[in-house]
């Protein structure tokens, strides 16, 4: 099964009101993990690399590992570029095989987004390949792109059909109060439930309602989309690490996400989370062990069980390979 674009994804998706997982990858376990997980509840899946995945993997291995995976399984998997800072950086993942980009040009001005996102959208199209533009600022630390807290800014909903008009985008990052990371919010912005468990501020769905009102059925993404699963947080702390406080999305505004119009939610670090658990038990149960492969299976393993919850309880994406492949063969 070759690698497909978002298009097809995205138009299923948002007819059966469910989203696609956008699951970080950065070695060959990760993909192992989530394209396991994906086969297993046969499910699509986009599988993304930053800057800094591409940096730490070096030249071409990610798109070989991705495509082993294929080899492998017979299920519908985009390759998409995470955050790219630039127009080259766009044209490089392209020419490499990519089948989907991300231009984040949303921390420069509202004109020259439009107009940075263009170039990418018509290099790209040119060579069926789908892009994904953002508006908006998410607070946190994006790849090359610092972005205070303060200065998180919610998107402008007023601003959305001119910006996808003119610049011909495939789907659009918004940002209504995720962030990126494992800490989202500090304690202070939080309220803390019965068990002393800390809860978030709500996600402005009232701005995702007012965008989804100016451009119906058009494929909405969610950057910053962990749960920060406290399973894997509480793993962590009793093994040795220092987590304290980290909070994300609660799952529960992430499927009300996910049955509206966004389409794709970006999933990192509770990856990172649930193979820094896996690896910490083992450690510790295992303090005589210095053979990667015994440690790393067990991240590993953490991993697919952390892809196969998301699918199953949070995106629903379970069960929908079949309409997604009808669409490309
Ligand atoms: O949005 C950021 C992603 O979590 C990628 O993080 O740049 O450390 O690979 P990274
Ligand atoms: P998290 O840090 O919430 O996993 O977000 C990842 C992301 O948005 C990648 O683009
Ligand atoms: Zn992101």
């Amino acid at each position: 099964m070759p690698l497909i674009g978002t298009k097809e994804m995205f138009k299923k998706a948002a007819e059966g009101g469910y989203a696609i997982g956008a699951f970080n990858i950065n070695n060959m376990e990760i993909v192992q993990a989530i394209t396991d997980a994906a086969a297993k509840l046969q499910s699509p899946v986009i599988l993304q690399a930053s800057a800094g995945a591409r940096k730490y993997a070096k030249g071409p291995y990610l798109r070989h590992l991705v495509e082993a995976a294929l080899e492998v399984n017979d299920i519908p998997v985009a390759l998409h570029l995470d955050h790219g800072a630039d127009f080259e950086t766009c044209k490089s993942c392209i020419d490499d095989g990519f089948t989907s980009v991300m231009i984040d040009a949303s921390h420069h001005s509202f004109q020259e987004n439009i107009e940075i996102t263009k170039k990418v959208v018509e290099y790209a199209h040119a060579r069926n390949v789908c892009v994904e533009a953002e508006l908006g600022q998410l607070a946190g630390i994006e790849d090359d792109v610092n972005v205070s807290a303060a200065n998180a800014k919610y998107t402008q909903p007023e601003e959305v059909e001119e910006f996808v008009s003119k610049t011909g985008v495939d789907s659009l990052a918004i940002a209504i109060g995720t962030s990126h990371g494992a800490f989202k919010f500090t304690p202070e912005q939080c309220t803390r439930n019965a068990d002393g468990v800390l809860v978030p501020p709500e996600l402005r769905f009232d701005i995702l309602a007012e965008i989804e009102k100016r451009i119906p059925g058009f494929a909405i993404v969610l950057h910053g989309a962990s749960s920060v699963i406290p399973k894997y947080v509480k793993i962590i702390n009793e093994n040795g690490g220092k987590m304290k406080d980290a909070v994300g999305i609660p799952e529960d505004q992430l499927r009300k996400a996910a049955k509206s119009a966004v389409c794709k939610i970006n999933i990192d670090s509770d990856l990172r989370l649930a193979m820094t658990a896996g690896i910490r038990e083992h450690f510790i149960a295992h303090p005589d062990h210095f053979d990667p492969r015994q440690y790393i299976t067990d991240g590993r393993a953490y991993v697919q069980e952390l892809v196969e919850h998301k699918i199953k309880e949070v995106l629903g994406s379970d069960g929908k390979a079949v309409e997604v492949l009808a669409l490309v063969k």
